[in-house]
């Protein structure tokens, strides 16, 4: 089952590599405009709830799938003989193109934070501009979203055609450090605002009344979407680790980081976006009206919006890169013959196809309302609440049944560097009986 490959070059090349991808919009833009949704502190608690008791056990599995077979996700699942040889054949297609419509989709958002970034920069020139103009030329424009997305995506083939430790490892790697760097300083600035405190209640204080039938489900989709977990992600990650590296406490470490820069971001958002205005926390947009505005109405205000939008662009190129390369990992393994430069660039053509699609929601496809909802809404929700969770509900079936138990119970179980056969024990107990009860509840709860 194992086949000569490029490793990461040091171990801490995959923390940054899998942590880089974990975290990105989905922390950033997406994590507090779903928390305003719905209602706040009682979301967040059962948010870091699923994200450690669901979430993390998936990660490992995903991650000893790729460690063990050395393989990405499709040529891993073509490797396991057997009655569940085509239904694994399915679902490891649906994974893959999940990550490829995910990027697709994400194409766009980056495409808005790019316009952030310059916008703030002819903001220099220019003191003069209004920044609610920044939004609104976006949302007329999807000429403009579909060529940003292009721009975009271009930056991320770069990187990800020179392949794992000269592209992706030595990128995210110098990016990782400095999107951290950026964001602590901005949430210290934020929470010295006069609002941060009721922002804090807002996110810390628990109202169970504000849960509604469909928070399950979403927050279940949100823990996928922010630990890259359903899309082979991991797996490909994990295809890349040492022999000698831990799987479980290197999971851990990913989910933990994840989970606390999801916190952070909400820190750093709601006082800001309260100290403006009450009325956008529910919003998409929330991130792209509120805080432009709250930079721009402070003194040297663009300075920061500029740092903003640029850490929130290094965030979603890092997770940008993985989606990529999960794709592109994938189609390399199976037809090695293409090369990686060649599959890089081709999947890259299909996602910008993909992405004019949500390009246009917001301007000639404004009319296509589906329950209420835009184009781009609508793809947002059917991706990560519906697809999302039912792939990773099958998930922890083929991790369950499919993967042999000695290699698992070899990282839990191994006198040399970790041995707990009770956390070994329950980590088989949660995949076989919790996860799936509690994806299958979230449907049951959301169509009731
Ligand atoms: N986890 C990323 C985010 O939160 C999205 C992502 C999914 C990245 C799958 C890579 C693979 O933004």
């Amino acid at each position: 089952m194992r086949s000569k490959r490029g490793l990461w070059s040091t171990k801490f090349g995959f923390y940054l590599v899998a942590i880089g991808s974990a975290c990105g919009l989905g922390n950033i833009w997406r994590f507090p405009y779903i928390v305003g949704e719905n209602g706040g502190g009682a979301f967040v608690l059962l948010y870091a709830v699923l994200a450690l008791s669901v979430g993390l056990p998936l990660l490992i599995g995903e991650l000893l799938l790729g460690k063990y077979t050395r393989r990405s996700l499709m040529s891993a699942a073509s490797q396991i003989k057997g009655p569940s040889f085509k239904a694994l054949q399915w679902l490891s297609l649906v994974s893959i193109l999940l990550a490829l419509f995910i990027l697709s989709y994400y194409a766009v958002i980056s495409g808005w934070v790019l316009h952030f970034v310059m916008q703030f920069v002819v903001s220099f020139i220019k003191p003069q501009m209004e920044q609610k103009d920044f939004l609104a030329t976006l949302m007329s424009n999807g000429l403009l979203q579909a060529g940003l997305a292009s721009v975009h995506l271009v930056l991320v083939f770069i990187v990800v055609m020179k392949g794992v430790q000269e592209g992706i490892e030595k990128w995210i790697g110098n990016m990782m450090p400095l999107f951290m760097i950026l964001l602590v300083y901005l949430m210290a600035k934020s929470l010295s605002l006069p609002s941060a405190e009721n922002a804090m209640r807002f996110l810390l204080y628990p109202d169970f009344s504000k849960l509604n039938s469909s928070s399950l489900i979403s927050a279940l989709g949100h823990v996928f979407f922010t630990l890259s977990v359903g899309f082979g992600a991991m797996v490909t990650f994990g295809s890349y680790m040492h022999e000698g590296e831990h799987v479980p406490s290197a999971g851990f470490r990913v989910a933990l980081t994840d989970s606390f820069i999801s916190i952070l971001a909400g820190l750093l958002v709601f006082p800001m976006a309260l100290q403006v205005s009450q009325s956008r926390l529910t919003d998409p947009t929330l991130i792209f009206e509120a805080l432009p505005m709250f930079f721009m109405s402070n003194k040297a205000g663009n300075v920061f919006g500029l740092v903003f939008f640029l850490c929130l662009y290094i965030a979603s190129l890092g997770a940008s890169i993985g989606l990529l390369e999960v794709v592109v990992s994938n189609v390399v393994d199976r037809i090695p013959s293409l090369g990686r430069k060649k599959v890089a660039i081709i999947i890259s053509g299909i996602a910008f196809l993909i992405s004019t699609i949500p390009s246009f929601s917001s301007s000639n496809l404004r009319q296509v309302q589906v329950a209420g909802r835009g184009v781009l809404e609508n793809i947002d929700i059917i991706l990560i609440t519906w697809v999302l969770p039912f792939v990773a509900l099958c998930g922890s079936f083929v991790i369950t049944y499919v993967l042999p138990d000695k290699p698992k119970q070899l990282e839990f179980c191994n006198p040399s560097h970790f041995n707990s056969t009770s956390l070994y024990g329950f980590w088989k107990w949660s995949l076989k009986y919790y996860i799936p009860a509690i994806i299958i509840l979230g449907f049951i709860l959301r169509f009731l």
